[in-house]
């Protein structure tokens, strides 16, 4: 069988790279085509020598392809993924333009119109755990947040279970390569390194995802969510700290309790390939390269308090791998083919 011809929309981002990175290896697709703004009419591995593998020269824009990729910074892909639909290619889109059902809480934190409201209604939130079967049926999947991945799978199970108070708190810390490729000052090497910085505290652009998508697990209640996302001196990975406080009876005092916690996630994320409930509270590094979220819940005896430990590679399992994941079941494939990988470590 011929294999399904690939496109990137911007190959020069962090995110774009590592799917053309991870798509080398996936052996049901050819990545035919990439376009790139400032790379234009050069060799792909003369551009980004970590990808000379691929033979392609980068295009102003993609040739006719079967599947596209979108990953421009947000407000600049609704069009192309617009052309790339009406041209019958299923699409994943990796920023935020398409993850907002409703269009006005787009133009609140993305502080622009959406100009394809009508598509935000048919984009399926690319979750693969909590959407799989939708994301097998859709044309267009609008694929989450780094920040909100890991939140999102590390609560999932307890909310769910109706286990824990709707007030809750995310801590997360990134590492610089979550900021992207462009210069800003607070990612430069002497800004950055050996310190470590909160941001975004009148509401980051990844919390209303979190709140639309934690939502649909708790109907019943208000969800108050607290998202503080902290900059890190490292390349990738986000660790995310969770907490909320467990509802009253819900589980067994002591350690009985952490134990009926644990299973309850680990039959929750049974067979599921890329999400491991562990038993020692996970580090960034050991998902560096992964699709894997790595879990660690666990009660806060004291305070009666949920703790859930989440880790991702931001690049991966946070964007690019968890794209991947979406096309293997947007196109009927393996879920797994191509990101059958384990960790770079240390
Ligand atoms: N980084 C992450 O961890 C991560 C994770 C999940 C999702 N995402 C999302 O994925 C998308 C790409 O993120 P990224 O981290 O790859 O960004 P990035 O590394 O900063 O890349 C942005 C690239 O876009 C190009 N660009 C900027 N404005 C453009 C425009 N108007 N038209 C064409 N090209 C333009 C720039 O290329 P030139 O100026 O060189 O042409 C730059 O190389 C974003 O929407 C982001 O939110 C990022």
């Amino acid at each position: 069988m011929a294999k399904v011809k690939v496109g990137i929309i911007n190959v020069t981002g962090y995110i774009g790279m590592e799917v053309a990175r991870l798509l080398y290896q996936h052996p049901k697709v050819e990545l035919a085509t990439v376009t790139g703004r400032s790379a234009k009419g050069q060799k792909l591995g003369e551009f980004l020598p970590h990808l000379s593998g691929i033979d392609l020269t980068v295009k102003a824009d993609l040739d006719k392809v079967d599947f596209v990729f979108s990953a421009l910074p947000h407000g600049e892909n609704v069009a192309p993924v617009v052309a790339a639909l009406e041209k019958g290619a299923k699409t994943v889109d990796l920023s935020g333009d398409f993850r907002l059902k409703d269009a006005a809480e787009y133009r609140k934190w993305y502080k622009i119109a959406h100009s394809a409201p009508d598509y935000l209604k048919e984009a399926v939130y690319g979750l693969t755990e909590l959407n799989r079967e939708q994301v097998a049926k859709a044309r267009l999947v609008a694929n989450p947040g780094c920040y909100p991945t890991g939140a999102i799978l590390a609560l999932a199970p307890a909310l769910k279970e109706g286990l824990i108070e709707p007030d809750i708190i995310f801590d997360s810390k990134s590492g610089v390569s979550g900021a992207g490729r462009t210069l800003t000052l607070n990612t430069h090497y002497a800004e950055a390194a050996e310190n470590v910085s909160a941001y975004a505290l009148d509401g980051h652009r990844h919390l209303p995802e979190m709140v639309q998508e934690l939502q649909k697990l708790a109907p019943k209640s208000k969800l108050s969510v607290t998202f503080l996302p902290h900059l890190i001196p490292m390349t990738r990975g986000i660790l995310t700290s969770c907490y909320a406080a467990l509802k009253a009876g819900k589980v067994s005092e002591g350690d009985k309790g952490k134990q009926e916690i644990r299973k309850l996630y680990q039959d929750f994320y049974h067979g599921e390939p890329f999400v491991r409930v562990v038993s020692v509270p996970p580090q960034t590094k050991q998902t560096w390269g992964s699709n894997l979220c790595l879990l660690y819940p666990t009660v806060d005896i004291r305070t009666n308090r949920l703790i859930v430990i989440a880790c991702i590679d931001n690049l991966v399992k946070g964007g690019a791998g968890q794209a991947i994941q979406n096309m293997n079941l947007m196109l009927g494939f393996p879920e797994t083919m191509g990101l059958d990988m384990l960790a770079v470590y240390p």
